[in-house]
């Protein structure tokens, strides 16, 4: 099968090749790929087991062809969306993915598109497992750092549906889309004084802030109040101060329920995951470089005819 792999541990060390299609074990799946969500992991994520050449890619959705013997829950031609993480395997750049039964694992809705689904399961989960960490509650004010890209535009529209206020913050160009999402307020993290504009809305600053970007859980904090809290997506360590509670994303949290929840929200029209690019497969490398810029608005997917 084609696959794109990672030929050494080095980030980025990414090359189209010919692999063995992996074998499927009693409690696996084997899904044939068609569509695959891009994000800026896929370059650097290395098991530490894992030997090269490794399949990259942790998310995917397509279509279940062969399943383990002792799998009970799954069938063959099932079409179903992923996330497969660093498995010894390998991952979802490639033609066929194998799966563990216990994996999260979300059968389409009826009549949704593989390219849809594949950009969920990693931005929707981490969101869930974000919001889970802020307890947000209706009518508070909340900062999203880095809103516009995939897990932005999930965020500002389920803070939104919670009743929350949500500052929004990306470049200028992305206000609108932002606005759009359920945004009430957007600032840009181009200009110096944004805090100072949050503050002029909130005076005493934000009850919580999402911070997406690496590097904006600390600089979020200037619009955070007393006593507030702030959930840093990326791994951002650093101190906080006046009070402020930095909470971790609960990795191990099971948002299983939350995710079908949301895809099929998805697929009937109630919450938008915007596709910003679709690649044909062959062209990943190009959708790999598009991640690294960390400029998109929503995801990019591959597809694989
Ligand atoms: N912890 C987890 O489980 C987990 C899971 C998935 C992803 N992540 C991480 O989450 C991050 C976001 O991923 P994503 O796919 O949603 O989006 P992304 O494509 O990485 O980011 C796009 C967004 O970030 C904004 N942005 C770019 N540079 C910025 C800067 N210097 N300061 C503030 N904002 C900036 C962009 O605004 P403009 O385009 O308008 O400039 C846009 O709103 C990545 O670092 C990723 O590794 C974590």
């Amino acid at each position: 099968m084609q696959a794109f792999v990672k030929q050494s541990s080095a980030p980025n060390d990414v090359a189209i090749r010919h692999m063995p299609t992996p074998s499927v074990g009693e409690r696996e799946l084997l899904v044939r790929v068609q569509a695959i969500g891009v994000g800026i992991h896929d370059g650097y994520f290395h098991p530490p087991i894992g030997e090269s050449p490794y399949v990259i890619g942790i998310e995917a959705a397509g279509v279940v062809t062969e399943v383990g013997s002792e799998v009970a829950n799954y069938d063959v031609g099932e079409r179903i969306a992923f996330v497969s993480a660093m498995q010894p395997k390998g991952g979802t750049w490639a033609e066929y993915a194998v799966v563990a039964d216990e994996a999260p694992i979300v059968r389409l809705p009826e009549g949704m598109p593989f390219t849809q689904a594949a950009a969920v399961p990693v931005a929707g989960s981490t969101i869930l497992r974000a919001l889970h960490a802020l307890d947000l509650q209706p009518d508070e004010s909340v900062f999203i750092a880095g809103a516009s890209g995939a897990i932005g535009t999930l965020a500002i529209q389920l803070a939104d549906a919670r009743g929350c206020h949500v500052v929004a913050s990306a470049s200028k160009k992305n206000h609108d889309y932002m606005i759009g999402l359920g945004a009430r307020k957007t600032v840009d993290y181009h200009d110096s004084d944004w805090p100072e504009h949050v503050r002029q809305w909130f005076p005493t600053g934000v009850d919580a802030a999402i911070a997406i970007q690496p590097g904006t859980g600390s600089s979020s904090m200037a619009v955070v109040r007393d006593g507030g809290r702030v959930v840093p997506i990326s791994g951002d360590q650093f101190a906080t101060e006046r009070g402020i509670a930095l909470r971790q994303l609960p990795f191990l949290l099971d948002v299983h329920t939350e995710l079908v929840d949301l895809m099929n929200q998805i697929a009937a029209g109630g919450v938008r995951m915007t596709i910003e690019n679709v690649y044909p497969f062959a062209r990943g490398l190009e959708a790999l470089q598009k991640a690294s810029a960390r400029h998109a608005r929503g995801k990019s997917v591959l597809v694989i005819p």
